[in-house]
């Protein structure tokens, strides 16, 4: 894995920006995965300038979330499809058919997930996935324990994770139960990884990923199978690493 610690957040999107504005400079119609949630936000808003202010061209991307909950109708405001539509859809300027999501208000939910597969592979798989991981270790909604050669499917939230989202909802127990996740064994699959990690409460998540065995109880260290992993972390996710000198740009010696 390559990884890359920079001071603030604000430098963990800007360098990743730059790692997709190059991939979407090499291949504009780059098939681009997306995480919601926080982490990804910085990144989104400063391609959104970019597309802006310097006329970066998204015109052609098409994009696959990584999960969505069950049971959120697309257009309310806490589900992924209207959060990928508020940070990416619009601001990208790409027309909500491009941006796909798992459908969670399907009842045949097994289906919905079987159907998503097939969509990211009509696509032609994913180039570039973007990442964030949970303070668990979870990558999408992969919960400890989840195989590592997952597929989308089904899964229920545990405990940690729907406590840690109650942020983005008015009550605790509005936080869904269940969701529709990308398997591990799908986001490995994505030709590029790319996660980002801000704060001290990821360092945890980030070293046990990085430096731990790879194992279910960390579902992100399965991202050392992977061949062309980026994780662009701060210096309070990155608190916990202890084994290697990482990659610290610009630091003068
Ligand atoms: C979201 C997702 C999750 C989040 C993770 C971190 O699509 O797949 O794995 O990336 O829960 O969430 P934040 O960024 O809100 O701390």
């Amino acid at each position: 894995m390559d990884v890359v610690v920079l001071p603030t957040a604000a430098d963990v999107a800007a360098h990743a920006a730059d790692v997709v504005a190059e991939r979407i400079a090499a291949e504009p119609a780059t098939v681009l995965g997306v995480a919601t949630g926080s982490s990804p936000v910085g990144i989104y808003r400063e391609l959104a300038r970019r597309r802006r202010e310097e006329g970066l061209d998204l015109s052609r991307l098409e994009c696959f979330a990584l999960d969505e909950y069950t049971g959120l109708a697309r257009e309310d405001p806490h589900s992924y499809a209207a959060y990928l539509q508020r940070e990416v859809a619009d601001p990208f300027g790409l027309p909500s058919a491009r941006v796909h999501v798992p459908d969670g208000t399907r009842e045949d939910r097994e289906r919905a997930a079987q159907e998503y597969e097939q969509s990211i592979a009509a696509a032609g798989g994913i180039d570039l996935q973007i990442l964030g991981i949970g303070t668990n270790g979870h990558i999408g909604f992969n919960e400890p324990l989840s195989s590592l050669s997952s597929r989308t499917r089904v899964l229920a939230l545990s405990a940690q994770t729907r406590s840690d989202n109650a942020r983005f909802f008015d009550a605790p127990d509005d936080v869904p139960t269940h969701c529709l996740t990308q398997g591990l064994g799908t986001i490995l699959e994505a030709r590029q990884l790319l996660l980002v990690a801000q704060g001290e409460r990821k360092a945890e998540a980030v070293a046990a990923a990085v430096e731990g065995p790879v194992a279910a109880r960390c579902p992100a260290s399965v991202l050392q199978f992977h061949r062309r992993t980026t994780l662009v972390l701060d210096e309070a996710a990155a608190s916990r690493l202890t084994l290697g000198e990482y990659e610290r740009p610009g630091r003068r010696a």
